[in-house]
């Protein structure tokens, strides 16, 4: 178990307490300033090994995970699901219970399947960072969205997010909704009626059901993308009529606030949840959170992999 976090595993945001994630972020501002060094390297997990164990695809999650590992000193791993003993029919058990033969310290995991990384966790000695699972929680990227947004305002408590989009099938969301919570914010959803789970008013959010009213008077817009890959069809018409009426674009963001943050955890669908004029904008911070994403997850495997001192 590391030195900094009281817990082996992170699997999700809603167990985490606001002191955790306040040292997460507050671990993330010294480890964001090694990326500006010229030479991107500290002995801090060196010995440690970490293995990525994706079984869906990923750029900005898996890239981010590795570089945190290797700029750390660790031996990072990436299994690749599609080239492992998975295709041969090998359960996510002895998948596991394979890799904690080879003394890991830290399984990073993506899932389609909710509660996958949990189940990992039970069985394994090492740590369990949850990479995303299925549409349930993305932990690492609510702590990074948390991250920008407090790096850009210097605070959390407070602030207003609309989180405009396919709700129901986003793990960003949710994460988010429990973390932003946590930290004090107030928090919107926006999407069509068969993309907002009946379970949202219960979470303790407003729900709107136009965009226009929902990004009025809000601090940040966190746009989503359509999770085709998880839909069985006909929750909506068209993706170009879903654009008509929920896309971000620079006509429709006259309604919201002058100096509104735009934010969106990519990958992003140009010209359907969001117009390139607002995605690539002056208030567009897509790019700020891929950066943040390095320092979060050095931050998160730090605290829970323990080694020596950030930063040296
Ligand atoms: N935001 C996010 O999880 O992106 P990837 O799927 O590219 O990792």
């Amino acid at each position: 178990m590391g030195t900094g976090l009281k817990r082996k595993d992170l699997l999700g945001t809603r167990d985490l307490s606001p002191e955790e994630i306040g040292l997460i972020l507050d671990t993330a501002i010294s480890m964001k300033e090694i990326a500006s060094r010229d030479i991107k390297k500290v002995p801090t997990l060196r010995g440690k090994t970490i293995i990525n164990l994706f079984y869906e695809p990923s750029t900005r999650t898996r890239t981010s995970f590795e570089i945190a590992g290797k700029w750390m000193s660790a031996d990072v791993i990436n299994i690749s699901t599609s080239s492992s003993s998975v295709v041969k029919g090998e359960t996510l058990k002895d998948t596991g219970l394979t890799l904690q033969a080879m003394h890991p310290d830290v399984v990073v995991i993506r899932h389609s399947a909710a509660g996958a990384p949990q189940i990992l966790a039970g069985l394994l000695k090492a740590s369990v960072i949850n990479a995303g699972d299925g549409a349930h929680e993305h932990p690492t990227q609510a702590l990074l969205d948390l991250f920008t947004i407090r790096e850009k305002r210097g605070t959390l408590a407070g602030l207003k997010v609309a989180i405009v989009g396919d709700i129901l099938h986003s793990r960003v969301a949710r994460s988010n909704i429990f973390a932003m919570q946590k930290m004090g914010m107030q928090v919107r959803v926006c999407g069509p009626a068969t993309m907002l789970p009946r379970y949202m008013d219960r979470l303790g959010v407003e729900v709107f059901s136009r965009i226009e009213p929902a990004i009025a008077d809000v601090d940040i817009i966190m746009m989503l993308r359509i999770q085709l890959e998880r839909q069985g069809g006909g929750l909506f018409p068209t993706l170009r009529e879903y654009s008509k009426l929920f896309g971000l674009n620079l006509d429709r963001l006259k309604a919201a606030k002058q100096d509104v943050l735009i934010m969106h955890p990519g990958p992003i669908n140009r010209g359907v949840e969001i117009s390139p004029e607002v995605a690539d904008g002056p208030y567009s911070l897509i790019l700020n959170q891929v950066e943040n994403g390095v320092a979060i997850r050095m931050a998160v495997l730090y605290l829970l992999a323990g080694g020596q001192a950030a930063a040296n």
